[in-house]
């Protein structure tokens, strides 16, 4: 079972910054999971939310600033006692890497802005890192997967959802997705054995609570990804 770090380390480091990735490995994750965007001069960035308000010092949208502007920023707001920690982008993320033995899942964020061309440059930038075998691609939008899909059909990907699905076996499947990345909410071990008998690895992921995640291990999950990366590595070993 892959233990995912949700936004790196987020539980106890600055969400979506090297610091939290580096700190993640050193809990035990053996993935990575964070969300990507694109800045004004087309550079794949990676941040959670749309806006810079929450996580950094800087203010409106990332996708109207430019790398120059982005890189000026501290993303360690949430952790004013941190040190300064600068928005990474995804090069420098595969630079950290791309000699390790994790699983990266980046999660393309554009439900709310659809970036044009996101699919491609993600891949593009894959292929010269020769990270194939090592990545996960989910969004909740499952348009982009599909697009994903026709741009890099080898790639795994993850079909990312809160809502409770009818028959979601059936929808992932459909799809042509090797995962389903629903909420822990939506998700029991009835359901968990459908995925299973269709050959989809099943990742939970978990919002900021003080959950005991050990309780989804009945559902046989592919990977959990969870604020708490130590966590899991404990009941794990
Ligand atoms: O990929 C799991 C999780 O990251 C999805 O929600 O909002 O944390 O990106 P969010
Ligand atoms: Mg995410």
């Amino acid at each position: 079972m892959i233990n995912f770090a949700h936004r790196g380390f987020k539980g106890k480091y600055p969400e979506n910054t090297m610091l939290g990735f580096e700190k993640a490995i050193e809990a035990g994750a053996d993935g990575i999971e964070f969300d990507v965007h694109l800045s004004k001069d087309g550079h794949l960035v990676i941040i959670h939310d749309e806006t810079l308000d929450r996580t950094t010092d800087g203010n409106g949208l990332v996708c109207e600033k430019t790398l120059e502007q982005l890189q000026k920023l501290n993303a360690s707001k949430l952790f004013p006692d941190f040190e300064v920690q600068k928005i990474p982008t995804l090069r420098e993320y595969f630079e950290f890497a791309k000699d390790k033995d994790i699983i990266t899942n980046i999660e393309l964020k554009t439900s709310i802005i659809d970036y044009p061309g996101i699919e491609g440059k993600v891949y593009d930038l894959i292929k010269e890192y020769k990270l194939d075998e090592k990545i996960i691609i989910s969004s909740f939008n499952h348009n982009a997967l599909v697009k994903f899909k026709e741009i890099a059909p080898h790639i795994k990907c993850g079909v990312l959802e809160s809502s409770r699905l009818h028959k979601p076996w059936e929808y992932v499947k459909n799809l042509g997705m090797e995962y389903y990345h629903p909420m822990n909410f939506v998700v029991n071990k009835e359901i968990a054995e459908k995925f299973a008998e269709n050959n989809i690895g099943l990742n939970i992921w978990f919002g900021k609570a003080d959950y005991d995640y050990s309780i989804y291990l009945p559902c046989k999950p592919s990977g959990l990804i969870t604020d708490y990366p130590d966590i899991v590595k404990n009941f794990l070993d």
